[in-house]
């Protein structure tokens, strides 16, 4: 049984341990350290039966911004625990906190080009819409997609570019 909740300071190391085991993109203690101080209810974990942290959601909000909006920085599930719903009951806990506590009038990403079921996550369960290709985005030169998904009825029309980006990208038509 997996138990989806708010991270605490304590699952910090794991949900760290989760992500160097899952994605090449890591980060220092520091750094989770800043997302839980500054905004904790945007960072969620899934507990396994045994306490393992299996599955995080890391996310902040980006204050300077004109619109108020919140940025997923990673999510990751492990291996074992995949494909049970986890990532999309993380997401979803994650972006219900960032519209009711933070005011956030959409959420944004980015995720590699060939991360096809990351890509499959975000546009076709969670209903995240590509807004921009960014070239050569990771360390590694791979290009990445900037996506976003608006809360609410408060979504702008998208752009020509972005519509037929997303279209494309997951099957639909613009
Ligand atoms: C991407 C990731 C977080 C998904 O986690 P998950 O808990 O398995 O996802 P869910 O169970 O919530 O599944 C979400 C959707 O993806 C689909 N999916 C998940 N894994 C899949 C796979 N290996 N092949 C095909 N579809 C898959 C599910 O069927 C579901 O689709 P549906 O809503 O149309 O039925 C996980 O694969 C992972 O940790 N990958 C490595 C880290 C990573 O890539 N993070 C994203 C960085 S941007």
């Amino acid at each position: 049984m997996v138990c989806i909740r708010p991270a605490t300071i304590d699952d910090l190391m794991q949900m760290q341990r989760c992500n160097l085991l899952c994605l090449p993109e890591n980060y220092q203690l520091k750094y989770y350290l800043y997302h839980i101080l500054s905004w904790p209810q945007l960072l969620q974990v899934a507990e396994d039966y045994d306490g393992k942290i299996v599955g995080y959601v890391l996310a902040k909000m980006e204050e300077d911004a004109s619109e108020p909006h919140g940025h997923i920085t990673s999510v990751a599930v492990a291996r074992t625990h995949r494909k049970l719903g986890l990532a999309t009951k993380l997401m979803n806990a994650t972006h219900k906190a960032m519209e009711e506590v933070f005011g956030a009038k959409y959420v944004s990403l980015h995720v590699r080009e060939t991360n096809k079921v990351a890509v499959h996550l975000y546009t076709m369960t969670l209903g995240y819409e590509i807004y921009d290709k960014e070239g050569k985005y990771y360390a590694d030169g791979e290009d990445a997609y900037e996506m976003r998904k608006y809360f609410g009825a408060s979504r702008p029309a998208l752009a020509k570019k972005a519509a037929a980006l997303t279209a494309a990208v997951t099957g639909t038509a613009i």
